[in-house]
């Protein structure tokens, strides 16, 4: 589904170039659930924007669904975002003066649904969410967790194929973020692609594979040895061979 190769991104402001991405390669296929960690700084939402159409590489290629979405005209590239992706960002971004209902109702508006199946879609959505008595609620009305759970739902308008999610969980306590993940793993074993990026373990677990980002480059990718790591384990080093 993914396939991101020899990829990097460099920043230039005035004099100044960041490299952000530096020669990253890797594949994702269709049905995984991938975690992102890395410190802060290490190129994880870049990636996410490249990944997400959002933005393009300085070099390398990004082929997404056998299509290399450089070579993609813009309106192509926000079709693709609009029906193939779905966000979730760590603040939510959520429109403050909309009701939980109408949040979700917006990506179809775009996307050309009539409004019967906006409204109905929605509705069903934030339902099976668990939040059918807050669809009349504004975003400052709802818990962070529910607030997600609306962001999630949201994402979801479209049935997007791949769900990108930045940090879902970071300004979750544990328990809503557990309740968040509970929701991932549940629209992966649906057939969803997952990629996220987490700065917590715990979180991570309930990735099937993860890829860990140093300076802008793969430092270590559970996929490639079929397995992840036990949790709070250091470094990807196995022995010496
Ligand atoms: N628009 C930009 N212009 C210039 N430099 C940028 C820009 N966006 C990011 N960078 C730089 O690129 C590098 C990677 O940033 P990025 O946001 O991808 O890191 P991150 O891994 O998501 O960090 P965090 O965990 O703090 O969110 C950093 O050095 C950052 O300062
Ligand atoms: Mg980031």
């Amino acid at each position: 589904m993914i396939e991101i190769d020899r990829v990097s991104k460099i920043y230039r402001n005035d004099q100044v170039e960041t490299v952000a991405l530096a020669d990253i390669s890797f594949k994702i296929e269709g049905g995984e659930f991938v975690a992102v960690m890395g410190p802060s700084g290490s190129g994880k939402s870049t990636l996410m924007h490249i990944l997400g159409c959002l933005d393009t590489p300085t070099a390398g290629t990004y082929v997404l669904d056998g299509k290399d979405v450089g070579k993609l005209k813009d309106d192509e590239q926000a079709g693709i975002r609009n029906h193939k992706i779905g966000f979730v960002f760590q603040s939510y971004n959520l429109l403050p003066r909309l009701s939980a209902h109408k949040n979700v109702m917006l990506p179809m508006a775009y996307g050309g649904i009539p409004k019967s199946e906006r409204i109905a879609r929605a509705a069903r959505l934030l339902t099976d969410l668990g939040l059918g008595d807050r669809l009349e609620h504004n975003p400052s009305r709802l818990s962070g967790g529910q607030q997600q759970r609306v962001a999630i739902a949201r994402a979801l308008a479209m049935k997007p194929s791949l769900i990108l999610a930045d940090e879902p969980t970071g300004n979750l306590a544990t328990v809503q973020g557990e309740q968040i993940m509970g929701i991932f793993r549940e629209l992966n074993e649906q057939g969803h692609t997952i990629v996220m990026i987490t700065h917590e373990q715990n979180i991570a677990g309930y990735a099937k594979r993860i890829i860990e980002i140093r300076d802008g480059k793969v430092l270590s990718d559970s996929g490639s040895y079929g397995h992840r790591k036990a949790g709070g384990e250091e470094g990807g080093d196995h022995g010496p061979a």
